[in-house]
């Protein structure tokens, strides 16, 4: 259960489970790089080479990405590209293991050796492109309790019942989410869009320094798209870096990106500006498959 409160988002693939011991170890805090240096344009994430597989099959292969404070990096590519693949392993799935390359964070901390929880906690988030449910687990429990393991990483006082439902309350209509969706169980029952509502809730609340959001816009009706964007870039700052991982330009005509990537293979193949969304609508993925 502990996980749970930590990583908002993935909760579900721990439920049930006992966490392995190296995920829930005390580590000292001197391994995190102190924020007193934060500008517009700092590296913030920087994917060297990154290489990784599921069950011994290799589906990265040698990814290179570098995401500056302050900037929206766009991922676009085909079906089973490595687009999500990219996400989890980001974030510290169990499920894949790295099997090269190298993930910086911040001033050169090594996200690769963090726990997923202490990923959460210093800032970096995904937002599922399938969110899962946990029974049993309340919105507002769950929500107040890893946002009280961020503010706790940060230094800052934890919110109690009250105090947290206030926060929730103005986050909530800041993303066009009735107040209903406090008491439900996390994401149990909740439509596509609601449950992608629902993440970027988590990214409102739990304010990080990396945002993945991958296919955020998958399931939104035409008005909840531009809410959601509406969210996004209200949590958008000079400090924060965001990756969008989309099919469709539609979700990049609110949220202007400031670099588009094609993935292809387990490899960023082509990067470019936002034109090449652009040119992607129109042309699609013909140039990856030349005849
Ligand atoms: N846990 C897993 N077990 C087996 N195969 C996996 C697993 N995760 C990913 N894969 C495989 O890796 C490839 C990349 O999948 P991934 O979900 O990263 O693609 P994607 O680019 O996000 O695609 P989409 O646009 O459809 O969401 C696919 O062939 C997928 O079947
Ligand atoms: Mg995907």
């Amino acid at each position: 259960m502990a996980v749970v409160s930590l990583l908002p988002g993935w909760a579900m693939v721990f439920v049930g489970q006992p966490a392995p011991s190296h995920w829930t170890l005390p580590r000292p805090h001197a391994r995190f790089a102190a924020n007193v240096h934060m500008a517009t344009g700092d590296v913030l994430l920087n994917v060297k080479n990154l290489q990784a597989s599921v069950d011994d099959n290799s589906i990265l292969k040698g990814v290179n990405i570098c995401v500056r404070r302050g900037e929206v990096h766009a991922i676009m590519g085909p079906n089973g590209s490595g687009k999500s693949t990219l996400s989890k392993v980001l974030v510290g799935h169990p499920a894949y293991e790295v099997t090269g390359g190298e993930v910086t964070y911040r001033e050169g901390e090594d996200l690769l050796d963090l726990a997923p929880e202490e990923r959460a906690q210093q800032g970096v988030f995904l937002a599922f492109q399938y969110p899962v449910e946990i029974s049993g687990v309340s919105n507002a429990d769950f929500l107040r309790l890893a946002v009280n393991k961020r503010r706790g990483a940060l230094g800052e006082s934890e919110y109690d019942p009250i105090e947290f439902f206030g926060v929730l309350g103005e986050k909530m209509s800041s993303v066009g989410m009735s107040m209903d969706f406090i008491n439900r169980d996390v994401n149990s029952g909740f439509s596509g869009g609601e449950k992608k509502r629902n993440e970027i809730l988590q990214m409102a609340l739990l304010e990080p320094e990396l945002a993945i959001l991958d296919e955020t816009d998958s399931g939104l009706d035409i008005d909840a798209l531009k809410t959601v964007a509406a969210g996004v870039n209200a949590y958008k700052n000079d400090e924060n870096g965001i990756v969008l991982i989309t099919h469709y330009q539609r979700l990049l005509d609110y949220i202007k990106p400031d670099f588009v990537h094609i993935m292809s293979k387990g490899q960023i193949v082509r990067s470019g500006g936002p034109e090449l969304a652009l040119e992607l609508e129109k042309d699609g993925y013909k140039f990856l498959n030349p005849v």
